[in-house]
């Protein structure tokens, strides 16, 4: 089986206990920085990668129409149910993989991801796939946990990695900055959110084309 089509399974598993499973830290803090990520938002056509069960609906700008896309149906099927109860939210979701979007190319003016990169298998690819459909000049807001570049932490990340990504279906140690780089995208910012830069508000752009 490809890590992909794991990643599917263990979010389809992880599907009905997910919102519960993450109620401590939301309340704590990510309620918090998803809304200061969402307020960052410009442009009208937005689309939101790994969706999952819609814990980012409340936060959409007025006056967008977001696309959400996750791989996972099971996911998906909550945020569906969810969607229902907010009627006035203009989105639609989709099934697909971040890493292989079904979009033509500079069709959103903005892509965002929370907490979405750290479980897609190959993220540079799924990067390289945001900087193609969203365009030129646009926006990518991604909040992300990421590996602590420290000694001992670091490389204890490193080592638990394998067994976290089976169970909770995430990698602990992604250098998604770095990451974001690879992919050609510009950062603007960082904003460090948790203590001992654990979790980024990552601010970048896809690079305006140059007239030769
Ligand atoms: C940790 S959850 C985050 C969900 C949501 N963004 C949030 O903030 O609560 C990660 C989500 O990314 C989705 N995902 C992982 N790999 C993906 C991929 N290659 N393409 C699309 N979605 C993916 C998973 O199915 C899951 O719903």
């Amino acid at each position: 089986m490809s890590e992909t089509e794991n990643t599917q399974r263990r979010y389809d598993r992880l599907a009905p206990i997910y919102d519960a499973m993450e109620a401590g830290v939301e309340l704590l803090a990510f309620e918090r920085w998803r809304k200061r990520l969402w307020s960052q938002v410009e442009g009208r056509h937005v689309l939101e990668i790994g969706v999952g069960t819609g814990k980012n609906f409340d936060h959409y700008p007025s006056g967008t129409r977001v696309t959400g896309i996750d791989l996972s149906s099971q996911m998906l099927s909550r945020a569906r149910q969810r969607l229902q109860q907010r009627p006035q939210r203009n989105s639609n979701l989709i099934q697909m993989d971040a890493q292989r979007l079904a979009f033509a190319d500079d069709v959103f003016d903005s892509a965002v991801a929370t907490f979405v990169f750290c479980s897609v298998p190959l993220p540079v690819q799924g990067l390289h796939e945001l900087a193609r459909v969203v365009r030129p000049g646009g926006q990518v807001l991604l909040l992300e946990h990421v590996r602590i570049n420290r000694p001992v932490v670091g490389p204890l990340m490193d080592a638990l990695d394998p067994v976290i990504v089976r169970v909770m279906g995430a990698h602990i140690a992604r250098q998604t900055e770095e990451n974001v780089r690879r992919a050609g995208l510009e950062i603007e910012s960082v904003t460090e959110l948790a203590p001992g830069e654990l979790v980024k508000l990552i601010h970048a752009r896809v690079r305006a084309q140059t007239v030769e």
